[in-house]
């Protein structure tokens, strides 16, 4: 199976020959659900030429700090290196890494490595003597040891002529090494996942609305988690204010109940598993009005019919291998009720909101889950973050998958 990366990945480019490998990597991270952002050095541009990255990238190239054009324009390294979820340097030179190893910082790629707190790999590229030199050894050293992960170089024919160590791994074992690092074997790697959010709005008017108090926290945490572990996400949301910065997710909108059931029910066939963490409207007015209804027409009576169940559907269309996860909301007779909507259902893992405790449930960023899974015993897991929560359910999944 593909395996997916999903992160945003500065790609950093010094003068070597083997930058000319760098269009094969960024091509091989696009198609691994990466944004990428190349830098190149001043140097790298006599090696590949800027169009060729930038065309594979779908993003300009950068390589100055400053823009000598009289705009005052200037490339900020330090929204750069926050921006990115990753930095990869291939090629790096024997000169660019003795320049991260003193801190110096006279363009672009290293002032963004120096202001960099995310995790940084580098793939060295050089001549056999080059690499061999000792104080290129010490450099390499120097950077294993704050943290920098190094990636090759290996054997084989240099373009020197020579033959020995210094050539640049090649961009799948990079790739490999990076996946291997920040998602390691997760069961989500590669699997294509769809996950619901937020609450739904079914219309009295076109002005007013029944809806629910779901935020989509939950939601959007648990597709922000599995795609950082490498799924693919199919992301169906109801109206949020939420955003997500996180690379591989495919976001829908629907506003209402019967929007959201054609949404999933187009895409569920072609997942592994279905998340339905959204609050989906169990009624709606039976005969939503086309103009706004006026105060003195109005009643007290709301004629409502209930909507589809989606989970209910997919339940029962449920293909061999797939895997449903349903959130259950209960206010009297939690654990009963909830063990007979794992079976009425037919799912796989039930997670179970706490309202009754402070700090669970609609709108807030902690909540406290019961995992429920078919012959097993319930898990009942203290008060955490969303983002905590949406970690354990994902393992339980993962136990299951
Ligand atoms: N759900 C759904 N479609 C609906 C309503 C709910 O897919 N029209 C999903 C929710 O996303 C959630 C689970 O079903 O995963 C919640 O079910 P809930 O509404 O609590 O269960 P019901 O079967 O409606 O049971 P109850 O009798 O408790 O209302």
């Amino acid at each position: 199976m593909e395996r997916f990366l999903n992160r945003k990945v500065l790609l950093g480019v010094s003068g070597g020959i083997a930058a000319y490998k760098a269009a094969h990597l960024t091509r091989l991270l696009v198609k691994a659900g990466c944004e990428v952002q190349v830098v190149l050095t001043p140097s790298a541009h006599d090696f590949i030429p800027p169009l060729t990255l930038a065309t594979l990238s779908k993003r300009p190239v950068l390589t100055d700090l400053f823009v000598r054009d009289g705009t005052g324009h200037w490339n900020d390294h330090v929204h750069l290196a926050r921006w990115a979820d990753v930095i990869i340097i291939a090629p790096a030179t024997a000169n660019t890494m003795a320049k991260m190893v003193q801190g110096l910082c006279d363009n672009l790629l290293l002032a963004c490595a120096l202001s960099a707190a995310c995790p940084m790999f580098i793939a060295p590229a050089m001549d056999l003597e080059m690499w061999k030199d000792t104080g290129t050894q010490s450099n390499v050293d120097a950077l294993r040891a704050r943290g920098v992960r190094i990636v090759g170089p290996e054997s084989g024919e240099l373009a020197s002529g020579l033959v020995g160590e210094g050539r640049m791994s090649e961009p799948e074992t990079i790739l490999a090494a990076v996946i291997d690092a920040l998602i390691g074997r997760s069961k989500l790697n590669g699997m294509r996942l769809l996950v619901t959010a937020g609450p739904t709005q079914e219309a009295i008017d076109p002005v007013r609305y029944i809806g629910n108090r779901s935020s989509g926290k939950m939601g959007f945490a648990l597709a922000e988690e599995a795609a950082a572990r490498g799924a693919q996400i199919e992301l169906v949301t109801g109206p949020v204010g939420l955003s997500s910065e996180q690379a591989g997710i495919i976001r829908t909108d629907v506003t209402n109940a019967a929007e959201m059931a054609v949404a999933c029910k187009e895409r569920f066939l072609a997942c592994n598993a279905v998340i339905m963490s959204a609050a989906v409207a169990d009624f709606r007015p039976a005969h939503a009005a086309t103009e706004k209804v006026k105060k003195k027409e109005a009643t007290l009576d709301l004629n409502l019919e209930p909507t589809e169940d989606i989970l209910g559907w997919m339940g029962a269309h449920k293909p061999e291998g797939l895997r449903l996860v349903g959130f259950a909301l209960e206010t009297e007779n939690a654990m009963v009720n909830a063990m007979d909507k794992l079976t009425r259902k037919n799912l796989d893992l039930l997670v179970l909101n706490s309202l009754r405790d402070a700090g669970a449930g609609f709108g807030t960023d902690t909540n406290k889950v019961t995992l429920l899974a078919r012959g097993k015993d319930p898990v009942s897991l203290p008060l955490m973050s969303k983002r905590d929560a949406a970690r354990a359910i994902l393992d339980r999944l993962e136990e299951i998958l």
